[in-house]
């Protein structure tokens, strides 16, 4: 993303002088989907593609927004009646919001965003948002805010003002991301650990669906649902659970008849999952790429028969790189739409991503976008 177009557009669309530059990159997740918010293990890394924002402190108690991408503009109060209507302007207002709400003293600014980090693709626009703003107005007003609540400002942006009850993974990603790291999070206890990723002989690369599911939200909300009616019924027998994450599948079979079928399905998936992450951070440490790749079509399975967030579109890809003998691929993110992640040998990726194209136009009349991933750092000061 371009600083210096951003800027270009702060200074046409405001008074002409310069603010301070702030980025914040979307993510990719190599495994531990929709295990965040049931106290697991997550695996992601921050991406070269995010969101760029320039702000200036106004003088005023106003938010001047300008969206680059949208063309839009939207002004807003710092006081919870001041929420905007305008769905993006909700990130920038909610993380004012949770910003004071945690005694932040912040004031109005103008701003200007744009991103290059696709919406709605599973990469988490959003988080970037998100991420951004609450970096931004943490250093601009000194709130002193350290970077783990950063992170849950964001995700509490989500969830108080968005409508989404989303774990911590995105956020903690765009906040903590590392140039050519993954990160290992424990939801629970909220340990990371970074661990470097240059597969030799592979590459990451992101097959788009270019679907976008309308009722994600709800959906999202209705599999996390699932997820507390099960750890309900299993902490009637063992009350230490406190999460799916200490859950196992005996466990799980002894509430068979208590929960529905839709339920045990969830559940299943999410303790597979959980345990997943782990398998695979023990492949890496031996550079045991098969055994990541076997998981991530694991996952894959899960995801779709299981936990149900995949679609026709994505079950496709994921059909196409199997049939390329490609190593790993899995619906990546919440689903729903969005992309897929592959984990492809170098000397398979042209074939992969031909074969793709051509499939995939063939049956849905158009082409994924593709994605190499780059892994990068996250949130930051550009100037
Ligand atoms: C979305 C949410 C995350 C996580 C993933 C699924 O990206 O924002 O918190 O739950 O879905 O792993």
């Amino acid at each position: 993303m371009d600083i210096e177009f951003v800027r270009s557009r702060f200074i046409k669309h405001f008074d002409g002088s310069t603010g301070s530059v702030y980025a914040s990159p979307g993510r990719i997740n190599l495994i531990g989907e929709h295990t965040d918010y049931n106290g697991g293990f997550v695996f992601p890394g921050a991406i070269d593609k995010g969101m760029v924002a320039e702000l200036k402190i106004n003088g005023t108690n106003k938010v001047r927004a300008y969206s680059i991408d949208l063309k839009d503009y939207v002004e807003f109060g710092l006081n919870e009646e001041d929420a905007p209507r305008t769905s993006w302007a909700r990130y920038i207002f909610g993380v004012c919001r949770e910003i004071i709400k945690r005694g932040g003293k912040i004031a109005g600014f103008n701003t200007a965003f744009a991103g290059d980090v696709p919406l709605g693709a599973g990469m988490s626009s959003s988080a970037a948002l998100e991420s951004t703003y609450a970096y931004a107005l943490n250093d601009m007003f000194n709130c002193g805010i350290d970077k783990f609540e950063l992170a849950k400002i964001g995700q509490a942006t989500e969830h108080n003002y968005c409508g989404v009850n989303c774990g911590i993974m995105d956020q903690f990603a765009s906040v903590f991301g590392k140039a050519e790291h993954l990160i290992r999070l424990d939801c629970r206890s909220l340990e990371y650990q970074y661990f470097p990723f240059n597969p030799q002989g592979y590459r990451l690369v992101l097959l788009d669906s270019v679907i976008k599911h309308e009722l994600a939200s709800s959906a999202y909300n209705d599999r996390r649902k699932s997820c507390e009616n099960v750890v309900a019924a299993i902490q009637k027998r063992h009350p230490h659970v406190e999460f799916l994450r200490d859950a196992n599948m005996a466990m799980l079979d002894e509430v068979k008849a208590e929960i529905s079928a839709e339920d045990y399905m969830r559940a299943e998936y999410v303790i597979g999952e959980v345990q997943r992450v782990l398998d695979v951070c023990d492949a890496l440490k031996c550079g045991d790429y098969e055994t990541v790749g076997q998981k991530m079509y694991e996952t894959h399975h899960g995801m779709s028969k299981l936990y149900e967030v995949s679609c026709e579109e994505l079950d496709f890809l994921n059909d196409i790189a199997k049939e390329c003998g490609v190593t790993g691929s899995r619906v990546m993110g919440g689903g729903f739409g969005g992309c897929t992640i592959n984990l492809v040998k170098d000397e398979l990726y042209d074939a992969f991503i031909e074969k793709a194209k051509v499939e995939y136009k063939k049956k849905y009349g158009r082409l994924p976008k593709v994605y190499d991933v780059v892994i990068s750092d996250g949130a930051r000061k550009l100037c």
